[in-house]
């Protein structure tokens, strides 16, 4: 039996002033708007600038979920970050944005699972305010990617863009409608060889040849991930319902991982799930990884689609490779 139950009090995002679209690739790589359209449904990707980090992205996320909630800064317990383009190495990225908001004598740390990335902290975070540990927690789901692309390779550079998505996630009253009602996570580390950064950790440290050699951008075997992609996150969202008695029709909001528009139709059309009960930003974003889940939630409050006590059932996949799902009544 739970102690208690965790709720998603606000969610806040953030995505950088800068827009890339289709007709600006078209002058970088051989590439066209048809082909990036029709192949992933995406237009526009929003681009860092040279001076913004994950922390920064992550910091003005943070302020608008902080800003659209009850929960003040002293009450926040934990600061969980999910990226895998932190602003360093070291020290953690979660760190670094605890010194921004000023939240003194509180833990916080960085979590690697790729674009399910968001996905694990929500997890984490259940975990922590159901066995009582603490109250309210911030997780924030932000990625910087455009920083570790490879600009001369096409098939990889069209598909990301930068952002952040903040939630805040804290202990639920009895009175309460909301509640996370169950969190899923899994992975397969036999995989990983097809979505990976190479050079820069310490299997390859940086060196000229990494660097000429374009070591430190996203490697991905794109036609193998979207096979996985479509299958794993179809089973995270029926394992999910199957086990809380749940069936497609009873959740109100589908918020799929943004990787590719047909990887979404893909996954709806085995679940006879009507597109219209899903939430599909993809092409004003891009892939912003573990950004993308938080971001496309806190659009659609503020759009008042997702209103206080419809059902939503967010599901990713990505590096590691790891995938899962978040079911929750918001
Ligand atoms: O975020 C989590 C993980 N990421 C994903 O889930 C992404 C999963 N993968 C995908 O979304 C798709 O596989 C891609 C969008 C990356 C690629 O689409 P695809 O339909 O699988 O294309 P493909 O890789 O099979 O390539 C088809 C053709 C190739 O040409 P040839 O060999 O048939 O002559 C590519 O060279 O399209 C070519 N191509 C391009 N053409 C124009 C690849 N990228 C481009 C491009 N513009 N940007």
């Amino acid at each position: 039996m739970n102690r208690y139950y965790a709720k998603f009090t606000a969610f806040g995002s953030y995505t950088p002033p800068k827009v890339l679209n289709n007709y600006d690739l078209e002058k970088i790589v051989d590439t066209t708007d048809e082909w990036i359209r029709t192949r992933t449904g995406m237009f526009e990707r929003h681009i860092a600038a040279d001076n913004e980090a994950a922390s920064d992205l992550a910091y003005a996320a943070a302020k608008r979920a902080m800003e659209s909630s009850p929960v003040k800064y002293r009450e926040i317990d934990l600061i969980l970050v999910a990226t895998v383009t932190g602003d360093y190495a070291f020290p953690s990225t979660a760190c670094i944005l605890q010194k921004r908001l000023g939240m003194k004598d509180i833990p916080a740390f960085d979590l690697s699972a790729g674009c399910t990335g968001f996905i694990y902290a929500v997890d984490v975070a259940r975990q922590f305010i159901e066995n009582g540990t603490y109250k309210n927690i911030l997780v924030v789901g932000v990625e910087v990617l455009t920083k570790i692309t490879n600009w001369k390779d096409r098939n990889t550079c069209v598909l990301f863009g930068d952002g952040a998505g903040a939630a805040i996630v804290s202990r639920a009253r009895s009175a309460d409608i909301s509640h996370i009602i169950d969190t899923k996570i899994w992975s397969d580390g036999s995989q990983g060889e097809y979505l990976y950064q190479p050079a820069g950790g310490s299997r390859m440290p940086a060196s000229r040849k990494t660097v000429e050699e374009n070591l430190h951008t996203v490697y991905m075997e794109g036609n193998k991930i979207f096979k996985l992609a479509v299958r794993s996150m179809t089973s995270a969202i029926d394992e999910i319902l199957k086990q809380n008695k749940l069936k497609p029709d009873d959740v109100d909001w589908f918020i799929p991982h943004q990787a590719n528009l047909r990887i979404i139709e893909a996954i709806i059309d085995r679940l006879h799930v009507p597109k219209d009960r899903v939430i599909i930003n993809i092409e004003k974003y891009g892939n912003m990884s573990s950004a993308t889940i938080p971001v496309a939630v806190d659009e659609a409050i503020r759009a008042k689609k997702i209103r206080r006590g419809d059902v939503i059932l967010m599901v990713a996949f990505g590096a590691g490779l790891t995938w899962g799902s978040v079911l929750a009544r918001y």
